[in-house]
């Protein structure tokens, strides 16, 4: 089993972040969890949510840091673990992170993970975009961070907000190469027939 960082900041779409935690921790995984106060304030807009109650209720090995901790475990490149996740990254989190801005445990934590070349993925939320956060994106893929915006794909046929969900996230896992079936691949289940025939 594995040891991942999972950071939840204040982007829109907190259910992501509540999600991956779900399911790295019924996977079995170590989850070393960092919520922002800007995500806390996101899920009670937005959901009518207290992630703290929310992230208590998740069976499994999850430690909760505070983001405040500039000291906490995931701060030290001495700390090993299997890399880490930011998802939702808000646009303020993607900048601090981009310009080596350390100004709380999650940010602290990925830029750790950029300088000891361990796999970061950022999945960053908003729309539309401006050249600031262009260029921001731009640094963080420059540096070795993986970026997958939060922006699912419909072939998979989904009929819920969940399967929206469960595709994001799940894109993201496949970038820490977490074992996971939240969405079908495309392939043989869902390659249309025609096409196939066509060849
Ligand atoms: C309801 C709500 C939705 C928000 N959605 C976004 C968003 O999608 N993307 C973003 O970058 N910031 C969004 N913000 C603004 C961030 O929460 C804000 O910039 C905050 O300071 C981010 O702090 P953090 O990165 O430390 O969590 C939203 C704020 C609120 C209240």
């Amino acid at each position: 089993m594995g040891v991942y960082v999972l950071g939840i900041s204040g982007a829109s779409g907190v259910l992501y972040g509540v999600r991956a935690l779900e399911v790295l921790a019924q996977a079995g995984h170590t989850i070393h969890l960092i919520v922002s106060d800007g995500a806390r304030h996101v899920a009670r807009h937005e959901m009518a949510l207290d992630l703290d109650g929310r992230v208590e209720q998740v069976a499994g090995d999850v430690v909760l840091h505070a983001e405040s901790d500039t000291a906490g475990w995931p701060a030290s490149g001495s700390f090993r673990h299997d890399g880490m996740l930011i998802v939702p990254a808000s646009l303020k989190t993607t900048a601090a992170i981009a310009h080596g801005y350390a100004d709380s445990l999650l940010t602290r934590s990925a830029i750790v993970c950029l300088k000891e070349s361990r796999r970061l993925v950022i999945v960053p939320r908003e729309t539309p975009l401006d050249l600031i956060t262009l260029r921001n994106w731009a640094t963080l893929k420059e540096a070795g961070a993986r970026l997958v915006p939060a922006m699912p794909g419909f072939y998979h046929r989904p009929s819920t907000i969940e399967d929206l969900v469960d595709h994001v996230v799940g894109k993201a896992l496949d970038q820490l190469d977490v074992a996971h079936d939240l969405f079908t691949r495309w392939g043989p289940e869902l390659r249309p027939k025609k096409s196939a025939a066509s060849r």
